[in-house]
């Protein structure tokens, strides 16, 4: 479909919605070909496991929330992860699943993850995290399904409107994010625009996991790892791990517009 095409049947899904899970329902068959820069994001995540779990592919256990049609999904199963792709549309699931017969697709909340503590070596989540109203619970469940060990990958990419929210510059880009946010408050949708979200993940991460960095993925974004979840009674006394606040700003901002260096930042506690 031609761009324009496109464009305007997000625009038109945009206004008929009243929830993210409706929006992303009636864009299901096309959101591949809009989202397309979530391709290098998420072969970059496939690079990450890959390297962070070398040799263990086959025994991995890996859950991407937020999957939607299964652009990474298909990725890590095709490299042998056993994959469950969890997701609130159920359109963008059945579309997934006629694509990836061989990974296993959940329909739930990432708030309200249907399984047992410890269930999974890895978890992913590319371009979900801005969309969900309360990311701590969020963080809670993937603490509790994820295994002492585990790997989580985050990637955090604010809505561009096709650049034109953060790449653009001073007062365009005000404007522009002032009537996208308007615009979403009135139709019930919750996507983030702001780009505080990222530090504010990283905080929330070092919350529970022992070692927190970014790695850069594509010309602006970063996604967050995370690895080893902190131990309570290992834990420095008034360095209690707080599980139900976060903290924002204590870590270095990282800038949005950092040009691609490789440039990995690791965080220790
Ligand atoms: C921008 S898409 C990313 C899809 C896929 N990860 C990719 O990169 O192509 C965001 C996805 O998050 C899902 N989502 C939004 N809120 C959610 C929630 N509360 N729980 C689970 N999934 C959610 C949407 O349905 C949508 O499929």
């Amino acid at each position: 479909m031609a761009r324009p095409a496109l464009w305007w049947r997000v625009f038109k899904a945009a206004l008929c919605s009243r929830s993210n899970r409706q929006f992303y329902d009636r864009i299901a068959p096309v959101y591949e070909e809009v989202f397309v820069e979530h391709e290098q994001h998420a072969d970059r995540m496939v690079e990450l496991l890959q390297t962070n779990l070398a040799g263990q592919a086959d025994a991995t256990r890996v859950l991407d929330i937020g999957c939607g049609t299964g652009l990474l999904t298909r990725k890590l199963a095709d490299r042998g992860f056993d994959v469950t792709g969890l997701d609130i549309s159920f359109e963008s699931l059945r579309l997934m699943q006629q694509s990836a017969a061989n990974v296993h697709a959940v329909h739930a909340e990432g708030a309200r993850l249907p399984f047992t503590d410890e269930a999974f070596q890895a978890i992913v989540a590319l371009g979900s995290w801005r969309h969900f109203p309360d990311p701590r619970r969020v963080m809670k469940e993937i603490v509790r399904t994820l295994g002492p060990d585990g790997l989580l990958v985050i990637g955090y990419f604010p809505p561009s409107l096709g650049g034109a929210i953060h790449q653009g510059r001073g007062v365009w880009r005000k404007m522009m994010t002032r009537l996208y946010q308007g615009a979403i408050r009135r139709l019930g949708y919750v996507d983030r625009t702001d780009l505080s979200l990222e530090p504010q993940t990283i905080n929330l991460a070092s919350n529970y996991f022992v070692e927190v960095r970014t790695v850069t993925s594509g010309e602006y974004w970063h996604l967050v790892v995370a690895r080893g979840q902190q131990q309570p009674g290992a834990m420095p006394a008034g360095k209690k791990i707080d599980k139900s606040s976060t903290s924002t700003h204590s870590f270095p901002c990282l800038a949005i517009q950092r040009p691609a260096v490789d440039n990995t930042r690791t965080f220790f506690k």
